[in-house]
């Protein structure tokens, strides 16, 4: 029972309140980031707003502009504070040109995931419209199948060395680096993703592939190999297979209906799920969400900041409010996050949408049509 004193302003009791207790909103972290993070992430909030999803969105300025005023990437205790006091995070994107060495970009995104531990990199591919995709005859139910990319190893930990930097004689070594723990847990993951969730057109989840270069990359992919045959082996009703990575995107350009469950490292997942996005429409389609299945999670959409395309109102919303959508999935606001959903969908339908998926409307005036959509 909810207490107010002296008197609950809704129900007018004196001293107590006798409607149902009200579960406290969701804490959000917002950070748009540089470039059209910073017209995206607003766009997909009005959503979020119109969505009704119970939130409470708190700002940060975490960006290339807030580098160059004090030079803070990440204030102190920043991604502590992050975990403590926040529900998830919806991030935008970062990379600025002003910013040639992408320091605060890699302090940011890299530091979150890492430091955060959120390893599980869960990028959704999945078509809305027939109109969006650049393959001949292929219907929305032909591509639906979801990338589970490990987010915290590989050859993006910053391991390695130059030497004789500048000379004829120059090294330079870039670490790969897999952990027995890291990899088990992201194909679990996939596995576990596979057994309980279904696809857009309601049948089962049935297959997990796990891709590779273990043909040429031995050490790293042993362990990869070794790691998804005994992880495979507690999951007897799910199809196991494996891909090359290059075999992997032929297939995907070819016929991407072969696909459902996809499990690979760092470095060919991020490749992938650009090839994946073109199937989609493009980046400014694709979503994704950065999960430790018990701590704070953070979403954002697969594209980068996109300078090229920064304050002229032309960025696609869609990739970022399909993201949002994601978060509410994962907070439990089902509901609301079909709503949003079903709202881009509508609105692609209708070409409602920016110039990059075949529309004629701004930025702001896709976000003006979904949030009335969402509010009718
Ligand atoms: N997660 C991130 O923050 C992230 C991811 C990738 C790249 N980046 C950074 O972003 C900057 C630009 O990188 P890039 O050009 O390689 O990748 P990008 O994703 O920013 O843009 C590539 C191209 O995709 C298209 N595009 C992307 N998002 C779109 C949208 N919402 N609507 C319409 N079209 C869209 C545009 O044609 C754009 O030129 C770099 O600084 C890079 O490091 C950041």
């Amino acid at each position: 029972m909810r207490t107010a004193a002296p008197g609950c302003p809704v129900c007018r009791h004196v001293n107590f309140c006798y409607l149902p207790p009200v579960p406290p909103k969701k804490k959000i972290a917002v950070i748009p980031g540089d470039g059209i993070g910073k017209e995206v992430i607003p766009q997909a909030v009005k959503v979020l707003e119109a969505s009704g999803a119970a939130l409470d969105l708190t700002y940060f300025d975490w960006g290339a502009d807030r580098y160059l005023k004090d030079g803070t990437t990440v204030p102190a205790d920043g991604f502590a504070m992050l975990g403590r006091d926040f529900d998830a995070i919806l991030v935008g994107a970062f990379g600025d040109p002003r910013v040639s060495s992408n320091v605060h970009a890699k302090e940011i995104l890299l530091g979150m995931r890492f430091k955060m531990d959120l390893y599980a990199n869960v990028r959704p591919v999945r078509l809305l419209d027939p109109s969006l995709c650049p393959l001949k005859g292929i219907e929305p139910k032909d591509v639906d199948f979801v990338v589970f990319r490990e987010n915290t190893e590989g050859v993006y930990t910053d391991a390695g060395g130059v030497f004789k930097q500048g000379t004829a004689d120059e090294v330079a070594i870039q670490e790969d680096i897999n952990t027995r723990k890291g990899v088990e847990r992201i194909i679990r993951y996939a596995y576990e993703y596979c057994a309980h969730n279904k696809k857009v057109d309601g049948s089962p989840r049935s297959r997990v592939l796990m891709c590779d270069k273990s043909n040429a990359m031995t050490h790293a992919g042993s362990l990869w190999q070794r790691a998804f045959k005994t992880v495979g082996a507690e999951y007897p009703q799910i199809k196991s297979d494996h891909m090359y990575v290059d075999a992997l995107c032929m297939q995907l350009v070819r016929d991407p209906r072969a696909f459902d469950v996809i499990v690979t490292n760092n470095m060919f997942g991020d490749i992938i799920t650009d090839v994946a996005a073109a199937l989609q429409g493009g980046l400014g389609m694709a979503a994704s969400g950065n999960i430790h299945p018990a701590k704070t999670s953070m979403f954002e959409p697969v594209h980068g900041s996109a300078p090229p395309l920064a304050g002229k109102n032309i960025a696609n919303p869609m990739g970022a409010m399909l993201t949002s959508a994601m978060m509410l999935a994962h907070l439990g606001f089902s509901d609301a996050a079909q709503k949003i959903e079903a709202a881009v969908l509508d609105a692609v339908r209708q070409k409602k949408t920016t110039q990059d998926v075949g529309g004629t409307l701004g930025t702001k005036e896709v976000t003006e049509w979904i949030a009335k959509k969402l509010g009718s």
